[in-house]
């Protein structure tokens, strides 16, 4: 069975009461819920992790190595210095689709860059919650998992 990690960062854990019109209404809960459903659908086991910090998102993705054949991550505001989640991605040359609920190229200058995308095998930015639903299907591809 395909495992796919999704992880979310920074904030994310305030989704559906965090600048509502940037980010939705939706809870995080919500819209993991429904992609767990989406994955069982399609036969991929779905596990997921939130953390505000850095090391502990590191860490995830270290540990995902042994577990997990990809992972969707949001890095939230990480997306845009960390050096360390970066490093930690190239370390475990697993295949990581970077995402974002809104059109980071659309807000403030300082969103306009990734750190990161340069090691992530694509980019999902822009379409609310389903950039998740999106990075989800485009991993499971980039897999080769059978699509349903
Ligand atoms: C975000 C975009 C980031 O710039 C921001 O810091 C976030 C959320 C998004 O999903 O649109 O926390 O990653």
């Amino acid at each position: 069975m395909t495992r796919i990690l999704l992880i979310n960062g920074p904030n994310l854990n305030l989704l559906g009461l965090r600048e509502p019109e940037v980010y939705g209404h939706e809870t995080l809960a919500d819209i993991v819920s429904d992609l767990r459903s989406f994955a069982a659908d399609r036969d991929v086991e779905l596990s997921d992790f939130q953390s505000n910090s850095e090391g502990a998102l590191v860490t995830a993705i270290h540990d995902a190595r042994e577990t997990v054949d990809g992972i969707v991550l949001n890095p939230g505001a990480y997306t845009h210095y960390s050096i360390a989640i970066r490093d930690a991605i190239s370390g475990v040359a697993l295949p990581v689709v970077e995402t974002h609920l809104s059109n980071i190229h659309a807000r403030e200058p300082f969103r306009k860059e990734s750190v990161l995308s340069p090691v992530c095998v694509g980019i999902v930015a822009g379409f609310g919650r389903h950039s998740y639903f999106v990075a989800l299907d485009a991993l499971l591809r980039h897999l080769g998992h059978p699509p349903t």
